[in-house]
């Protein structure tokens, strides 16, 4: 998405006299939609005095539901088999994951990074002729469209996580956000939902999708539909973790590197008074992604990702617990 890079190159003029309402407003988004018929989540109600949702209920989540049991699952399993086998402490022990838009750049970093786990993978694909890369040992490549609702219960398999990281390719189609980053990944929400297996769902979006006004909206509204399907995901009863990057590069810039990441909550970064956007590697958002699996505090929360070599190196736990 060449033009999601030229946008988020665009730097906003530094902040100085602006008191960051980042704190106030992470709470905003990082919370369940009100949802009913849900059992051991937070529900919420709309307290419009504060124009925040607050916790009704709050039960104490220790994981992300159903990693307890497949964790013990797997340990069990991997007692029966091997006494020698280290399965038992792999925290991704018992995951299979689905990754929707496999073939682009941010996908393919998380299909890489599963494997890199051990964690099986089964990539969605519109052309497997495209895809003769990432078949490697592991991955299992599948064919379906998002936007092809019947093309997705096949496709997920006996997948228990599933990572969205599809976008819309055609910048020239007014259409392609909704159908895209909105539609398909509603339909894949609700595929996975149906599934009753999935136990988690990672969901990359972008910076801005608060801010109606941040500029890529003039891209067919993306971010306007990118936060449509994040609030669809929201309400789907799924455990979720959305990862809103800022602007995504495959290399680090010449004579720099990687650079730390830095997470926040929800509207952190932006239009002032945010602090700007920046930027982070695919690679980076990647190991986020998969690490959200695993991490309690990661469940259910919006976190926006750049990253920066001012940055202190932090543990996955202590960027997500920082949320
Ligand atoms: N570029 C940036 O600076 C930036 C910044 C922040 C956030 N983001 C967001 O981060 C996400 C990943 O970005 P990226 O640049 O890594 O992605 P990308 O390279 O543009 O890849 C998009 C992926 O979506 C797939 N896709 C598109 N339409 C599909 C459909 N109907 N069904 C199934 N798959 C479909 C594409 O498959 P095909 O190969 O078949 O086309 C491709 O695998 C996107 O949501 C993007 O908007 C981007």
């Amino acid at each position: 998405m060449v033009f999601l890079n030229r946008v988020f190159s665009v730097r906003p003029a530094a902040q100085t006299g602006f008191k960051r309402t980042s704190e106030r407003l992470q709470q905003t988004s990082n919370a369940r939609i009100p949802y009913s018929g849900q059992q051991g989540h937070t529900f919420l109600r709309n307290d419009h005095s504060h124009r925040r949702l607050r916790p009704l209920v709050s039960t104490p989540k220790k994981l992300a539901p159903g990693f307890a049991e497949s964790r013990r699952t797997v340990v069990a399993v991997a007692a029966q088999t091997s006494a020698t086998e280290s399965q038992g402490t792999n925290p991704y022990a018992g995951i299979k994951a689905f990754v929707a838009g496999a073939t682009g750049g941010t996908g393919r970093k998380i299909v890489e990074e599963l494997v890199a786990k051990g964690i099986p993978v089964r990539a969605l694909v519109r052309d497997k002729s495209k895809a003769s890369d990432l078949l490697v040992d592991g991955v299992e490549v599948v064919e379906g469209d998002v936007y092809q609702y019947m093309t997705l219960p096949k496709a997920l398999g006996d997948c228990n996580v599933v990572f969205c990281a599809t976008g819309s390719r055609e910048p020239l189609d007014p259409l392609g956000p909704f159908t895209v980053d909105y539609n398909g990944t509603v339909n894949l929400v609700n595929v996975a939902a149906r599934a009753g297996k999935v136990k988690h769902f990672v969901f990359v979006t972008s910076i801005g999708t608060d801010d109606i006004l941040f500029p890529l909206n003039l891209f067919w509204g993306v971010l306007f539909w990118k936060k449509r399907a994040e609030e669809a995901l929201q309400r789907s009863g799924l455990t979720y973790t959305i990862v809103r990057p800022g602007g995504l590069k495959n290399e680090p810039e010449d004579g720099s590197g990687k650079g730390n990441v830095i997470m926040k909550g929800p509207n952190s970064f932006g239009l002032p008074p945010r602090e700007q956007p920046g930027s982070i590697l695919r690679e980076q958002v990647a190991e986020v992604c998969v690490a959200a699996l695993i991490e309690e505090e990661a469940a259910n929360k919006i976190v926006e990702v750049i990253s920066k070599e001012s940055a202190d190196e932090q543990s996955m736990s202590d960027l997500f617990a920082g949320v």
